[in-house]
């Protein structure tokens, strides 16, 4: 694995540890109050940068175009306004991070889908 596979996989972990220490330090204090974020954390930015990784690593010519880059960076801020965003709205601070995040969330994969469908009609 290398390039944006690999950052995607490593990001993926990243997320993972996080949102599990973030379960356990959840189940351990009896506070689930957060658990929206903690599932956001890691579905969104475990399980789907793990997807997301391992396509790019299955079809490298996706993972070589400029756009792979720059769905990387979008799926990334995604994560990182989304996450905090869940947080300040349950805990009623503010909804727009949350808005902002899950724009970039969809935008994101609307991106992966173009990726996908244009990769698929050259191989
Ligand atoms: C060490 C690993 C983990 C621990 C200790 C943990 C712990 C928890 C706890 C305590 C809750 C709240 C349950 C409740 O209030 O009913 C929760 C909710 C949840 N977790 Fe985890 N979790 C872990 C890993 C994961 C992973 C890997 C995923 C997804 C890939 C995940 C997805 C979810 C989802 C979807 C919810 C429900 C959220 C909701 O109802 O709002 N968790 N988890």
């Amino acid at each position: 694995m290398r390039g944006i596979s690999k950052a995607f996989f490593g990001l993926a972990l990243v997320c993972a540890i996080v949102g599990m220490a973030w379960g356990i330090q959840m189940s351990a204090s009896g506070d689930h109050l957060l658990s929206p974020a903690h599932a956001h954390l890691n579905l969104i930015g475990y399980v789907g940068f793990a997807i997301f990784g391992i396509y790019y690593h299955l079809v490298p010519s996706a993972a070589e175009k400029m756009i792979a880059k720059i769905h990387l960076a979008i799926a990334v801020v995604g994560v990182v306004l989304m996450v905090p965003g869940i947080v300040m709205a349950i805990r009623e601070t503010s909804e727009t991070l949350a808005k902002l995040g899950s724009i970039a969330a969809i935008a994101s994969m609307l991106l992966f889908a173009w990726i996908f469908i244009t990769s698929s009609r050259e191989t």
